[in-house]
């Protein structure tokens, strides 16, 4: 049977179509309004400080990556059970994907990411894959002992927390996609990045409003 992309749609048909008309006479049809103020919810949806809205889930991920300096030389830490876009957000910088192997919950494995941590190791990407969360609190813990940098793929995790925290504010990044399958998905490609660092953020205009 085919995907059917159709039933969130037909769920709120009423608002989704009074919205994009709303938008249609707005004539404001780049960014605007409409996406700051996603940003600005998104944001709080997931307790960072800072969102930017980007054009798709691959976007985020290489925009993470440059966005912490890392690039030809360095190595990054990955799930091999992830899908390709985490490891294009590595390669297309430059960098080196080294894969991890995952735990029994499809997670990345925290007891498998020390033996892979070279001289050249700069971060650590964790995919939470199927709406479910990594061991979040042991593999902060080795990205602080190690200095290593934390990016979160979260393009299957919108909502998902570990004990209590929403996936993506665990690291510096986190990435998600709002591909229209997700589980927050657009009627279209999007994709969007959470930072808590303002430092990260050189000309981002969207934070919360207490931030
Ligand atoms: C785990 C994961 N990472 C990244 C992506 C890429 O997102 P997008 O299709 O919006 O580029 C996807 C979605 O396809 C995904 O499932």
């Amino acid at each position: 049977m085919p995907n059917r992309m159709d039933r969130g749609f037909y769920m709120y048909q009423q608002e989704f179509e009074d919205k994009a008309l709303q938008v249609l006479r707005s004539g404001w049809y780049v960014l605007g309004n409409e996406v700051s103020s996603f940003e600005k919810e998104f944001a709080d949806y997931t307790g960072a400080k800072y969102c930017v809205g980007l054009a798709s889930g691959l976007d985020a991920l290489w925009i993470a990556v440059r966005l912490l300096k890392i690039g030809v030389g360095d190595e990054v830490i990955v799930q091999g059970n992830t899908y390709i876009a985490s490891v294009m957000g590595i390669t297309m910088n430059g960098a080196t994907p080294v894969f991890c192997e995952p735990d029994a919950h499809f997670g990345m494995d925290p007891e498998k990411i020390e033996q892979l941590i070279t001289d050249k190791t700069k971060a650590v990407l964790v995919t939470h894959l199927y709406g479910m969360a990594s061991r979040m609190d042991e593999i902060v813990a080795i990205c602080r002992k190690h200095g290593l940098k934390l990016i979160e793929d979260c393009a299957q995790s919108h909502g998902a927390c570990f004990k209590g925290q929403m996936t993506g504010t665990f690291g510096d990044v986190g990435c998600f996609s709002f591909y229209p399958s997700k589980n927050l998905g657009a009627f279209g490609d999007g994709g969007a990045v959470v930072v808590n660092d303002k430092e990260l953020t050189p000309g981002w205009t969207s934070s919360r409003p207490d931030c």
